[in-house]
């Protein structure tokens, strides 16, 4: 299978990279490449390649700036979207899109489905809503796949941490106490193993919106904990409340999401939060 990974230096990308280089032909590109809310680049980069399988991590998700950068928010999380869904269909590859659990309000209390009714709260999860029917009415053969709270090797390229590293540069910047949000519940997940669940999904033909991400659920605040526990880091870890931090942003304070469809097709192999997360810590990887 040939595969072109968009976004190929990115958090997830540079993982998706390593994962299907094993088994396949992958092409990675980067913004240099083409940018995706250009059509004819898209079009041009993607007919020379002819992939079977195209994975467009491409974003813009600093979720504060798609506010006050509303079009630039579009192109990249829509018209980039449609674009390589557009070049997907004319080539009749495999076209993988990622999106977030902040398409959902937050407001269930028990962990969304993949048929819950989204309600984005803000320019960056309606940007990517959208983005998400593009991919599916606009490429036949694809997978949605909604991820949430994310870290890998390499931190996210826009916004230069994950929630990991930018926790440990303020351990190692010496600041007396660490102050972190106990009432954002969510599942954070490794993107080495998004991208190890990725491949085999997509070889199942089974074309759809998917959630992967780890299982269980914690707020930051019980995430932190266990990053100091394994690290044995003694600074005092304070436990807040999202008030304690006013933003311009409505995230949704609950987001769990549920792998209902890769359980219901025997394909839900994502480990339990702390397992991944002692385990990227313990070897620096997923
Ligand atoms: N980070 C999270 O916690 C989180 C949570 C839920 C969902 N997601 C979703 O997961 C996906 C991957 O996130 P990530 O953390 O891996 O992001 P990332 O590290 O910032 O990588 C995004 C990649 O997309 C590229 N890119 C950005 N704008 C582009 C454009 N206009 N045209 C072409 N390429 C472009 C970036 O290149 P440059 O950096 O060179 O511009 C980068 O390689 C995104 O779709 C995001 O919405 C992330």
């Amino acid at each position: 299978m040939k595969v072109a990974i968009i976004g190929a230096d990115g958090q997830l990308g540079s993982d998706l990279v390593r994962v299907f280089s094993e088994s396949h032909d992958v092409i990675p590109l980067t913004i240099q490449d083409m940018h995706v809310e250009d059509f004819e680049q898209v079009r041009t980069v993607l007919h020379k390649i002819k992939p079977d399988v195209i994975l467009n991590t491409a974003a813009y998700h600093k979720v504060p700036d798609c506010e006050t950068h509303q079009d630039l928010a579009w192109q990249v999380n829509c018209r980039g979207a449609l674009n390589v869904a557009k070049a997907a269909e004319e080539l009749q590859a495999i076209n993988v899109y990622y999106s977030t659990d902040y398409v959902f309000d937050g407001l269930k209390n028990s962990p969304y489905i993949e048929t819950d009714a989204p309600n984005p709260q803000s320019v960056y999860a309606a940007t990517k809503l959208m983005g998400e029917y593009f991919t599916r009415n606009y490429s036949t053969k694809h997978f949605v796949i909604r991820v949430s709270g994310i870290y890998g090797k390499i931190p996210s390229l826009i916004k230069g941490d994950n929630f990991i590293t930018a926790i440990l540069k303020q351990v190692e910047a010496g600041k007396k106490e660490i102050r972190v949000v106990d009432d954002e519940i969510l599942t954070p997940t490794p993107t080495l193993e998004i991208a190890m669940n990725t491949l085999p999904l997509i070889q199942t033909g089974a074309h759809g919106v998917y959630h992967m991400t780890s299982e269980g659920q914690c707020s930051w605040f019980e995430f932190t904990q266990v990053i100091f526990e394994t690290l044995n880091i003694r600074t005092p870890l304070v436990r807040c409340s999202v008030m304690d931090f006013p933003s311009v942003v409505k995230r949704p304070q609950y987001s769990v999401l549920e792998n209902a469809n890769l359980k219901q097709i025997g394909m839900n192999r994502m480990s339990h939060w702390r397992e991944g997360l002692i385990r990227f810590l313990n070897t620096n990887d997923g």
